[in-house]
């Protein structure tokens, strides 16, 4: 022990003496309070850190199950002894800008599997925090309003019970790096904000959520995006070309989507994967899909789409990255010619098309009922790319291409037996 002058021996003295008269809490471990007796702030390292407790300790009363023993750990007054896992699990610590008081900062309930109805004034009970991730809990309600914490910056809610409105009003959204509402119960539109701000990935998927996706969908700088299984209806946006040189990975997957497929998506050099199957999207594959030289997965099944599958396409696969091509179930009537190679390497799936001589399409009759029907998409023509000089045209948004996005959504095929059969165990 360090050598100390009376006075501050006698400081000492006095500090340990107020703490035991408050909780019997010894220097550096301050144990739990006894039950029933509230601490007092002087038991804190700051005034942030007892605000902080009270805020957690009223949240901990509402928790309806907690199967691994986390609360168990929320207890005493050291909110902020990040390194003892022992300690507020969950809770981590930081110095705000222009101050000096260690308080919550991020907040990790990652795998939890926590219950609680709701998380109003919880995640919106600290003020300083940056982060809060909830992935696999079972919280409840709606989102709290978040707008009053400035440093906030990353929302992860995904797979818990959260329900509502997308929400808006209540998350700083022109300040969030990272959004991520899969796997709940929201519902309703999104509205056009979404895509104004900064975000690395923005994942809605599984949700309820059921407008159109915003046209301004290429002013997002995100890099992933998922749409899937959720109600969207529309057409994909034609300004996705804009997302040109950030977007890596885009799932529609599973949604009521429809209009031509656009030529704009031949402009997305850098992305790996594009999953717009089990939709309504209809039209020619457009000549610019040749372009997406990074592509590894490229979905289009369970779609009303038609024509040749371009060859331009399927030389990806020997040019580029592209090693699944999953066009089943559309209405494909020819190959382009280096795609029949694809079949043989498991890298092309065509089954369930109008493609004579290929085994496994659809029934005559189906196909006749789709060739009946009017066919409004263009075959786009450009290709966005240097591989393929004469055909490009660097024109991003080209506003003829979006007039046929509005062609009236598709008719449900004609119901037939085994069609449906081969539906039913297709898609489980
Ligand atoms: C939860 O953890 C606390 C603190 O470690 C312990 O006292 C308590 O007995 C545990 N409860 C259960 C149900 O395991
Ligand atoms: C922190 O200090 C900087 C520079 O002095 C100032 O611009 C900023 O507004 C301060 N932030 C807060 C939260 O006080
Ligand atoms: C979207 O769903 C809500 C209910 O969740 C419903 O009230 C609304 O009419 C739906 N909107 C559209 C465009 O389907
Ligand atoms: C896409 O880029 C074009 C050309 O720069 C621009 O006119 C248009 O407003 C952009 N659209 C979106 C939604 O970012
Ligand atoms: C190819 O992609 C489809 C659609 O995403 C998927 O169902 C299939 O399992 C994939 N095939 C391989 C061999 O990975
Ligand atoms: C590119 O497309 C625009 C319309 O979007 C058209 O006006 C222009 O002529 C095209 N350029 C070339 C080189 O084909």
């Amino acid at each position: 022990m360090m050598m100390m002058s009376p006075s501050s021996l006698v400081i000492t003295i006095l500090i340990l003496s107020v703490s035991t008269a408050l909780g019997g809490h010894s220097h550096g471990f301050p144990p739990a309070p006894s039950p029933g007796l509230q601490p007092d702030p002087a038991d804190f390292q700051n005034m942030k850190q007892f605000l902080a407790y009270l805020v957690i300790q009223r949240f901990k009363r509402t928790i309806t199950s907690d199967p691994l023993n986390i609360t168990g750990t929320w207890v005493g007054t050291s909110i902020c002894d990040n390194d003892d896992i022992n300690t507020y699990r969950g809770f981590f610590c930081d110095t705000p800008p222009n101050t000096t008081d260690l308080t919550v900062a991020s907040i990790d309930f990652n795998g939890f599997h926590l219950g609680a109805p709701t998380l109003d004034g919880f995640i919106n009970g600290f003020p300083d925090l940056a982060l809060f991730h909830a992935n696999s809990n079972n919280f409840a309600g709606t989102v709290p309003n978040l707008l009053g914490l400035q440093y906030f910056y990353e929302l992860d809610l995904s797979n818990n019970k959260l329900s509502g409105l997308f929400p808006t009003n209540v998350v700083p959204l022109s300040g969030l790096a990272f959004l991520d509402l899969r796997f709940n119960f929201f519902q309703g539109p999104v509205p056009p904000p979404i895509f104004l701000i900064g975000y690395e990935a923005l994942f809605l998927n599984n949700n309820f959520f059921n407008s159109s996706i915003p046209a301004n969908l290429g002013s997002s700088p995100v890099e992933y995006l998922t749409f899937a299984n959720n109600r969207f209806t529309g057409p994909i946006p034609v300004s996705i070309c804009n997302t040109s040189s950030t977007l890596l990975e885009v799932l529609f997957l599973n949604n009521q989507l429809s209009g031509c497929l656009p030529y704009e998506i031949g402009y997305l050099r850098d992305i790996t994967v594009f999953d717009a199957g089990l939709n309504k999207l209809t039209g020619h594959i457009p000549l610019s899909f040749g372009c997406l030289s990074n592509v590894q997965e490229l979905n289009l099944a369970q779609n009303y789409l038609y024509g040749e599958v371009p060859e331009v396409v399927c030389q990806l696969a020997r040019t580029g990255n592209l090693v699944n091509l999953s066009l089943a179930d559309n209405f494909f009537t020819a190959l382009g010619a280096n795609c029949w190679d694809l079949i043989h390497n498991n890298v092309l799936d065509v089954r369930w098309n109008c493609i004579p001589g290929l085994p496994h399409q659809r029934p005559l009759k189906e196909c006749a009922w789709f060739l009946s029907l009017p066919k409004l998409c263009p075959l786009v023509p450009y290709m966005p790319c240097e591989a393929h000089p004469g055909r490009q045209n660097t024109t991003c948004y080209n506003d003829w291409a979006s007039h046929f996005n509005h062609n009236p959504p598709m008719p449900p095929v004609p119901p037939h037996a085994s069609f449906n059969q081969l539906r039913k165990g297709k898609r489980n």
